[in-house]
């Protein structure tokens, strides 16, 4: 070659050797890639190849002790080959990245047409049904659902229902009382008296007649508490409140009202219905409301009228009620209305133990509770 001299003949010397190496090192790798049959074999090859200790990058670092004729010559080439190998385990990699993901579809494949498994179903419970059932009634007649809080001052649970501190009435509401606030601490008005559980759903006839403007047309179904507990007693049970209040509303007003709600809700046309004289101390005059019953089979059925029973309390708003919330009785007059949310859940569909109500029991909840998809609607029926 001639162009020996000092200094360059050192790495001529062994430039065939190198190259050998590459050619051999290059089929050597690249026949190890195309055999590497995993991701962990891949990773093997690329570490004994470029990897610190690698074949290839032992080769690399035989570049700094070339004259830098040789590594004109050699430099290309190395590159070359760890370019070749880089770029055939990349394409090797993602060959087998997609046969693994290929292998997980396969594997994890469902047949959306096959039917859905059984999935245990839970069921809507009669007190929610009947409290829909009633929403429904009620809106088709023009109420509005009203809602106040469970825990609820004195103010609006009796002071403002002319059920004044040394009521007797007080006394016969069983009341759970909260502790008192400790002095300083309470602000003043309703909201700093002693507060408890509502014992009735009245309180919300005064949360409406404070904030909205008459005429008014609502029902306020919810959660009411009395210390008391047997059979048909729950220390919780469920109270609906009806109230209208409007110009020249009167008794009459009521009973339509009453007649209309019993016949769509028991879905018969001969509900009878028998007002007796009672007394609220928030209604003037006060009525309660017994539905006739028949016996069929040794049953009482809703209809006719063998026997009475009491369903409703009822009345037209008391002036002094008007008033305290602000309004003036001589121009608004109205009627209210309460009910036992369960007890009328119990005389349309037979259950006779109120506490199974509460306890829970998924074959008592089977039995009595409603499909969600049923749905009352008065055009469908209310009813089961
Ligand atoms: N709040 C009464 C009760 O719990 C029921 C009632 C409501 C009576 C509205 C008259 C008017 O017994």
């Amino acid at each position: 070659m001639g162009v020996g001299g000092v200094g360059r003949s050192r790495p001529f010397a062994y430039g065939a050797q190198v190259m050998n190496d590459i050619d051999s090192l290059r089929s050597e790798t690249l026949g190890a890639i195309a055999a590497a049959d995993s991701l962990d074999a891949i990773e093997a090859v690329r570490v004994a190849a470029l990897g610190k200790q690698g074949s290839i990058s032992a080769l690399l670092k035989m570049l700094g002790g070339m004259s830098p004729e040789e590594r004109q010559v050699q430099g290309p080439l190395i590159n070359g080959l760890r370019e070749a190998v880089s770029d055939a385990i990349t394409a090797r990699k993602a060959a087998l990245e997609s046969q693994v993901l290929e292998a997980r579809l396969a594997s994890e494949r469902i047949d959306l047409s096959l039917p859905a498994p059984e999935a245990p179903r839970g069921s809507v419970h009669p007190v929610s049904q009947v409290m829909d059932e009633l929403a429904e009634i009620f809106a088709d007649m023009g109420f509005a659902v009203a809602e106040g809080p469970e825990i609820e001052d004195d103010w609006h649970n009796f002071s403002a229902l002319n059920i004044p501190e040394t009521h007797p009435a007080r006394a016969m509401h069983d009341t759970f009382y909260m502790a008192p606030r400790p002095a300083g601490e309470a602000p003043s008005g309703p909201e700093g008296q002693r507060m408890l559980l509502r014992t009735h759903t009245s309180p919300v006839q005064i949360r409406t007649m404070t904030s909205q403007e008459p005429p008014i047309r609502i029902i306020a179904p919810g959660r009411v508490y009395r210390s008391d507990s047997d059979a048909t007693h729950t220390p919780m049970f469920h109270q609906i409140e009806g109230l209208v209040i409007d110009r020249g509303i009167h008794l009459g007003h009521l009973k339509w009202t009453l007649e209309t709600f019993l016949r769509a809700f028991f879905e018969r046309d001969d509900v009878t219905l028998r007002l007796r004289p009672s007394y609220f101390p928030f209604t003037e005059p006060s009525v309660e409301v017994d539905v006739g019953y028949s016996i069929v089979n040794g049953k009482r059925v809703i209809g006719g009228s063998e026997g009475w029973m009491e369903v409703l309390g009822s009345g037209m708003v008391h002036r002094r009620v008007i008033e305290a919330c602000g309004l003036d009785p001589d121009e608004w007059q109205g009627f209210a209305f309460g009910t036992g949310v369960d007890r009328l859940a119990m005389l349309k569909y037979g259950m006779d133990d109120l506490r199974a109500f509460f306890d829970g029991d998924v074959r008592w909840l089977a039995h009595y509770g409603f499909d969600a998809l049923d749905v009352p609607t008065l055009s469908g029926g209310v009813g089961a």
